[in-house]
């Protein structure tokens, strides 16, 4: 090539060429203090029970959930979201508003026993229904209003318990603004809401529903979760829980919807949540079991492409993990 070619070539290598230059103009990072993890409550006495499609992860019971809370701690991780699995079922999901409920039990035990966590909850109800949808049933259809008494009643029950932060997940609309008024009035004004404000209705869900018992019975979620083909509707569903009062906006899924992360990100000013749900995870476990991808190095690179998304906050099975990569 004539030597003038040469002078044009601009060369962004230049900053690549060792760890110490990569390291200095890296621009996003993952920190153990970025991560949440989900652990699974179940009602039954002496279990550790395996979720085969979501590898390394439990259903805990009450006496046995030392185990696992102590490998959180030991891994760095301070903030944990519970799912309940209630002894019984019903139509209206009772055991979600029942003090003795299983979710309220795990608070006033984990409260007590480890004061260093942060202790967030889900709040819907299909953990709790006998038919697996996310609000009460009118004529086979979730009835939207009637649901929002039941999360009221939910969230404040978790706040009596002891519940850090709330987070409620059915798309419901008005759930964030009802939730928000029934916290004020029972006088916990300092309890925020993480909203799952943008939740599509997706496939990637399918372990979580072995995992929580909470598949619907019938029909399916399509109707209060958002279409996956739909971009300028988060927006609105974003605007419409930041007006409701939201602390923390929380896009679900993560890694198929980094997009809708970026959006929201640059939309609002809210600190932005997302969930790497339970077939995310699944698919790199089984790909890693049969020794087809690096295991690791792809749920690092998966996580981090979250953070650079625009993610403050990554709620991962991944978490315990993940946080034991990077303190070494
Ligand atoms: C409850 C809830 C679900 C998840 C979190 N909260 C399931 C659903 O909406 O069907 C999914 C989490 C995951 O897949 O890891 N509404
Ligand atoms: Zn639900």
């Amino acid at each position: 090539m004539p030597k003038d070619i040469y002078d044009l070539i601009q060369r962004p290598r230049r900053l690549r060429q060792d760890a110490n230059f990569r390291d200095l103009l890296r621009e996003a990072t993952l920190t153990t203090n970025d991560l949440i993890y989900p652990v699974f409550v179940t009602a039954q006495q002496n279990t550790k029970r395996a979720i085969e499609t979501m590898p390394g992860i439990y259903q805990w019971s009450l006496d046995r959930i030392q185990e696992e809370i102590d490998q959180v701690l030991d891994s760095g991780i301070r903030r944990l979201i519970l799912f309940g699995i209630p002894a019984e079922k019903d139509a209206v999901g009772s055991d979600a508003i029942n003090e003795e409920g299983i979710i309220q039990q795990t608070l006033r035990k984990l409260k007590a026993d480890y004061p260093e966590l942060m202790l967030i909850t889900d709040v819907c109800m299909c953990e709790y229904t006998d038919h697996g949808h996310c609000g009460v049933l009118a004529d086979q259809e979730v009835d939207n209003d009637q649901t929002l008494n039941y999360l009221q009643r939910q969230a404040i029950s978790h706040a009596e318990a002891g519940v850090d932060m709330v987070a409620p997940s059915g798309m419901m609309d008005g759930m964030v603004g009802a939730i928000r008024d029934a916290l004020d009035d029972h006088n916990f004004t300092q309890v925020p809401i993480m909203s799952y404000a943008v939740k599509y209705a997706s496939a990637y869900y399918g372990p979580f529903r072995d995992a929580a018992e909470s598949a619907p019975q019938f029909g399916n979620r399509r109707a209060y979760q958002m279409d996956p083909a739909n971009r300028r509707e988060a927006l609105r569903e974003a605007e419409l829980d930041i007006d409701e009062g939201a602390d923390i906006l929380m896009v679900k899924p993560a890694l198929a919807y980094l997009d809708i992360i970026s959006l929201i990100k640059d939309s609002t000013s809210l600190p932005v949540a997302c969930y790497n749900v339970s077939g995310e995870y699944s698919m790199i476990k089984a790909a890693a079991e049969k020794g087809w991808i690096n295991g690791d190095a792809v749920m690092l690179e998966s996580l981090l492409a979250m953070k650079r998304a625009g993610a403050d906050i990554i709620i991962t099975y991944f978490a315990k993990e993940a946080a034991n990569f990077l303190k070494v």
